[in-house]
């Protein structure tokens, strides 16, 4: 395994934190020191930075593994953590949300007004009968009443379940019988690509399914005219927003669930990922103020994600808010109405945050530099990413062209399992490579193993894995232990086993490499999809690539390249011959000729899921000639036909 995954790129970029940045972090060098010498003490330490009810009486209890209870016989709301605490010492009229509708409406709450719609929802969802241990779920656009409906079943001790709203009738049911859920909150629709988008519709095909469900909340944004069944259905201004403003949090248990939210993986049904509440809220809300070096008086942050993604309910709901954070929350599309809209905002609001996803960082790249290049972006200060491997190209285009070559990057690998960020550099501490998460935070284990679970040396590659408990850890699968143990805690003995291919480079930094199925085995070595699509992206004419191995009777495995070329590549060489000799090329001398691949395709568009992660498993199918498999999932299903189209006339 050391040579498996071993390190074929070379990248040497290294940037210190200025000094500034370094002096007035948050977080300092000495965490490390803390989470190593007493990792349960450090955990307890940032459990304090929230208020609790009642103090717990054992940090974890680890006796049952992989089963933790972390702050045992502790007391919290988590409700109450993000907002009452804000409004009661003073900061009521703070902004904690600025909200920007995609045809341009804007709504600006502050603590005080999320504090008083948020009983306002708990009173109602009370009425049509919830209670703790209930589960809710939520099918909404990016509009406030998504945080509200969160934070509302949060106060109750209500499990949400949200669906994220691109999801289709089949995924909606079944996640609502999964869950069982007895109430859904949903809206006529929302904005999407400069047109109204419904979800009503989907709702009642779903719920014709799930018997369960007794009531439908319904939030009027687009003001569509939608099917109503007056047994069952709500309007939300006509039950919320005519509730009583009175609520009184009740204490839960820290191992109170807080939500359920399913994760496809690559096979089998979707996994109910279940999170409960004070070590999860600890975690998160630590991270937050760590990760991002947040300042409660001047930032203004920004997170990209959708609230249906774990990083939308981590980054958008329950770490800023706990932290009593001003942010900005943006309802549409990157490009709708113009490719600016991005920067427009955080030159609008003085984002000095910005947390956004490696996709989109690259779709930039492929529109051009002339784009971000227009709009004063001299307000930001930290920029992050998250949910995919970044490359160092795209890393580096980041800090160039969004950070103005000043901003620290912190590259965020964590899971919708992992519940927070786990392994990141810290932007007042650690000296950034471009492509690495480098170093696992402060209180977490995370180790880089070979096939039989002993650390690989600095130099090496292999699994990524946690050898202890964390805080905001998933407790199990929602309704299935057994799948919870076998799929995380079965491949090595007393780790938890990401799935995900990682390597350790001569400074012990840790580089991600993606998941581990998508490693390709080509004349018996082995090579990450991820290193070669950084070497690809490397060049300056591409600006999305993806990577597959496709069988090969020569060969065992034949890489097969799909690439995205910037905006600024005329048309006549985009598609000539002498354009995918320079790439073959170009990989051959980066990584060395073993990594030159069999045939590079230039293409439109890449298959992705909704969560913008590429869909190797459909390129696959296309590099070896089969029909495609299931493509549910897919954002655009007219783009397989765009790149299957072009693979038969490149033959
Ligand atoms: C998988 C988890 C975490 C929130 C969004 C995704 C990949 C995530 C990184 C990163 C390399 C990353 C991993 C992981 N991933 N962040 N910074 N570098 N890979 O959550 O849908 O549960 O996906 O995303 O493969 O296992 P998710």
């Amino acid at each position: 395994m050391s040579e498996t995954l071993a390190n074929l790129l070379n990248e040497t970029r290294q940037f210190p934190p200025s000094a500034e940045l370094a002096a007035n972090a948050n977080v300092k060098e000495d965490a490390y020191a803390q989470g190593r010498e007493d990792r349960l003490a450090f955990w307890e330490t940032q459990a304090r930075r929230l208020t609790w009810a009642k103090e717990w009486d054992q940090a974890l209890d680890w006796s049952n593994p992989p089963f933790a209870k972390w702050f045992v016989g502790g007391q919290l709301n988590v409700a109450y953590n993000c907002l009452d605490r804000h409004v009661e010492e003073g900061r009521g009229s703070k902004v904690a949300i600025n909200w920007v509708g995609e045809p341009g409406d804007t709504r600006c709450l502050t603590y005080a007004d999320l504090h008083r719609l948020t009983c306002q929802a708990a009173n109602t969802l009370a009425s049509l009968g919830v209670r703790a241990g209930d589960r809710v779920a939520i099918y909404l656009p990016m509009i406030p009443e998504a945080v509200v409906a969160m934070l509302a079943c949060a106060r109750i001790g209500a499990t949400h379940s949200v669906v994220f709203g691109g999801f289709s009738v089949d995924a909606l049911a079944s996640r609502i019988q999964d869950a069982d859920a007895k109430v859904v909150i949903t809206s006529d629709g929302g904005y999407r690509r400069g047109k109204p988008s419904a979800l009503k519709p989907t709702v009642d095909e779903a719920v014709d399914r799930c018997p369960g469900v007794e009531h439908v909340l319904v939030v009027r944004r687009t003001g569509e005219d939608v099917a109503w069944r007056d047994d069952r259905d709500k309007w939300w201004h006509e039950t919320v927003e005519q509730a009583s403003t009175e609520h009184a949090a009740q204490p839960f248990d820290a191992e109170h669930p807080l939500y359920i939210l399913y994760t496809s993986g690559t096979t089998g049904k979707p996994k109910g990922i279940l999170h409960t509440s004070g070590g999860y809220l600890t975690q998160a809300s630590w991270t937050f103020h760590a990760v991002f070096d947040h300042k409660p008086d001047t930032d203004v942050y920004w997170c990209t994600a959708d609230i249906g993604w774990v990083t939308g309910h981590s980054y958008i709901v329950y770490g800023p808010l706990s932290n009593g954070a001003t942010q900005v929350m943006y309802e549409g599309t990157p490009d709708t109405p113009h490719k600016g809209r991005f920067w427009e905002i955080v030159q609008e609001y003085g984002v000095s945050i910005l947390y956004t996803a490696p996709t989109l960082i690259r779709t930039m790249m492929k529109w051009g530099d002339d784009i971000p290049a227009q709009y004063d972006l001299s307000s930001l200060r930290v920029l992050g990413s998250v949910g995919e491997p970044i490359n160092p190209e795209a890393w580096m285009w980041y800090r160039q062209n969004i950070g103005r070559g000043e901003t620290p990057v912190v590259d965020t690998w964590w899971q919708t399992e992992t519940g927070a960020i786990m392994i990141s550099p810290l932007p007042g501490v650690t000296a950034t490579k471009p492509g690495s998460a480098m170093t696992p935070l402060p209180g977490i284990a995370a180790d880089v193993v070979d096939d039989q679970g002993n650390s690989v040396p600095d130099g090496g590659g292999g699994y990524l894995v946690l050898r202890e408990p964390w805080p905001s850890m998933l407790r199990t699968i929602w309704g299935d232990d057994q799948r919870f143990i076998e799929t995380y805690w079965s491949r090595f003995q007393n780790m938890y086993f990401a799935g995900d291919g990682a390597k350790r480079d001569a400074d012990g930094h840790i580089w991600l490499l993606g998941r581990v199925d998508d490693v390709m085995l080509v004349s018996g070595h082995n090579i990450s999809t991820t290193e070669v699509e950084s070497a690809l992206v490397s060049h300056p004419k591409v600006a999305e690539a993806a990577v597959v191995g496709a069988t090969d009777p020569t060969t065992g495995q034949a890489i097969v390249a799909f690439t995205i070329l910037r905006g600024s590549v005329p048309e006549d060489e985009a598609s000539g011959e002498a354009l995918v000799k320079e790439l073959r090329d170009h990989v051959a001398k980066t990584l060395g000729p073993i990594a030159k691949p069999r045939q590079i395709m230039v293409v439109p568009e890449l298959p992705k899921t909704r969560s913008g992660k590429i869909m190797r498993r459909l390129l696959r199918d296309v590099a070896e000639n089969r029909s495609m498999g299931d493509v549910t999932t897919l954002q655009d299903s007219t783009v397989m036909d765009l790149i299957a189209g072009g693979m038969q006339s490149a033959k």
